[in-house]
């Protein structure tokens, strides 16, 4: 276990997205055109409602601090949302607003974890999960999906439950779940919901993804499920909000909402009061912002997959939400951040290493779905003509 401040900021390991980033613009100041395929947030703008919003709360002086749980009126406009998408009542009381999902994490994280906790993490995951876990002095568990189901990817990533079972341990504190999750685009079914409620293991979920849904999915809410159940959710992906910094905790649990409140007062006093004003508008009238993102991303999914699978990439399991297709690019390399930097050198176009996504995603590439088509139409054929199979 780690004491000194330092020493859990040295356990946060490197965001390869990032570095790749990094490397890409470092190219694009020499003059060499990138196509960018690596990054998590949407091409689309925020609803043209919430810019007015916030527009009009700056200029009406809303930029003071707030109740630290948020603007009741916010609080219980995501409570009334959250109740539609989730199908469950859900009490204004039990919603604390945060400047994003990630505080809010900090936030859940730092209340659950004791140190030398364990926390079970389905993976391949979202690279920052095991890192807000060490840093509150907690240890990440991966649990891989089933290994006997030959493809687990063809299987659609469901958490496997036996898996779940064997890593648990008398210190394991809670479950991370991501449905509709990054990277894979997964949704996690209502049975494995149930199954996973059945453990008595607290649950984290984040469904942050949730409403980016395509072919008229639904994906089952973790506050559904009847577990006890921290869900972390926010205006970033559903409405392209993600400089906003806007996110939000729901739990059932009174005490753990008032601790995370006495947190918030500590660490971060309150969201800012004209983005929640932007949060309000969000609700209210970002429906087509919403509508349009799912139509666009639902036409490049067909794009980049048939395209990715025409040159060799195996997808055996295309996303049933977010915005990233998780494809095996084995075939070409098994190693990912080597296959993602050669593609960024040789063909000028950026990709997130599957490692990025730990040890399980290794020899996989996550592209994004949220550039314009006509950019991934044209990274598709530089692609194929650095793989040597030239469209
Ligand atoms: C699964 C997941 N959770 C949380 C976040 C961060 O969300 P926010 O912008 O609300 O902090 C991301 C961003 O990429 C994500 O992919």
């Amino acid at each position: 276990m780690m004491n000194s401040f330092a020493g859990r900021a040295a356990v946060i390991e490197p965001f390869l997205a990032m570095e790749v980033l990094e490397r890409a613009q470092e190219m694009e100041r020499d003059g060499i055109r990138i196509l960018h395929l690596e990054l998590g947030e949407p091409d689309a703008a925020p609803p043209p409602s919430v810019l007015a919003a916030c527009a009009r709360a700056l200029e009406a002086g809303e930029t003071h601090y707030t109740d630290s749980r948020g603007l009741s009126e916010l609080r219980a406009a995501i409570a009334a949302d959250k109740s539609r998408r989730a199908a469950v009542p859900i009490d204004a009381r039990h919603v604390l607003v945060t400047s994003g999902t990630s505080p809010a994490m900090l936030l859940v994280f730092g209340a659950l974890i004791e140190p030398g906790d364990e926390v079970l993490i389905p993976t391949p995951h979202y690279p920052c999960y095991p890192n807000f876990v060490r840093f509150c002095g907690g240890t990440p568990v991966f649990v891989r999906a089933d290994p006997t189901a030959n493809d687990a990817a063809a299987a659609g990533w469901q958490i496997d439950v036996d898996a779940v079972r064997r890593a648990r341990s008398p210190r394991t504190r809670a479950l991370v779940l991501g449905s509709p999750a990054n990277p894979t685009g997964a949704i996690q079914t209502a049975e494995t919901l149930r199954a996973l409620a059945e453990l008595g293991i607290p649950l984290v979920a984040d469904e942050i993804y949730d409403g980016l849904l395509f072919d008229g999915a639904h994906a089952p809410s973790a506050l559904a499920c009847g577990a006890p159940v921290w869900v972390l959710d926010g205006f970033s992906k559903r409405y392209a909000m993600t400089g906003f910094r806007l996110g939000y905790v729901i739990t059932p649990d009174e005490a753990a909402l008032r601790t995370l409140q006495v947190m918030q007062q500590s660490l971060f006093i309150s969201a800012s009061h004209f983005v929640q004003r932007a949060g309000i508008a969000a609700l209210s009238g970002g429906e087509p912002t919403r509508k349009a993102m799912v139509d666009a991303y639902q036409r490049r999914r067909t794009l980049l997959v048939d395209g990715l699978r025409a040159l060799g990439f195996r997808v055996p399991a295309p996303p049933q939400g977010g915005f990233y297709v998780f494809a095996d690019a084995r075939a070409f390399d098994s190693d990912s951040r080597r296959l993602a930097f050669d593609l960024l050198e040789r063909a000028h176009v950026a990709v997130t290493p599957g490692v990025d996504f730990g040890a399980a995603g290794e020899g996989w590439l996550r592209f994004t779905l949220s550039a314009p088509d006509a950019q991934i139409e044209e990274a598709l054929a530089r692609i194929g003509r650095a793989l040597g199979r030239g469209r």
